[in-house]
């Protein structure tokens, strides 16, 4: 299991287990982790699993595709090294990754 701290935006943390292999918002859901939604189930279309990822744990990501950008777009109030946790595979160099939540996600 992999380690990763949610950050909601009124300050509350969570260090949530997350199963490698799986995508980081389904370990959020798993964990009910209020700021991730989830709308779409995962499909990369409704952009309500937004996480900003701490400027350390870059590195440890997968590149932004095209899809997830394009629907990063579509959301007001673009944050700082904004993802979908959607499209985030969990592996083991996230292990202690920390991640902030948007105040809303639509
Ligand atoms: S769950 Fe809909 S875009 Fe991630």
């Amino acid at each position: 299991m992999v380690t990763v701290t949610f950050i909601e935006a009124d300050g509350a943390r969570f260090d949530v287990a997350c199963a490698e292999g799986g995508s980081l918002m389904e370990a959020a859901r798993a964990a009910d982790i209020r700021g991730i939604l989830a709308d779409c189930g995962g499909n990369c279309a409704c952009g309500t699993c937004r996480v900003f990822v701490d400027e350390n744990w870059l590195g440890a990501l997968a590149p932004i595709a095209e899809l997830e950008a394009a629907t990063l777009e579509m959301r007001d109030e673009p944050g700082p090294n904004e993802r979908l946790s959607c499209q985030l595979p969990v592996t083991a160099a996230m292990d202690g990754m920390v991640v902030r939540l948007p105040k809303r996600q639509f």
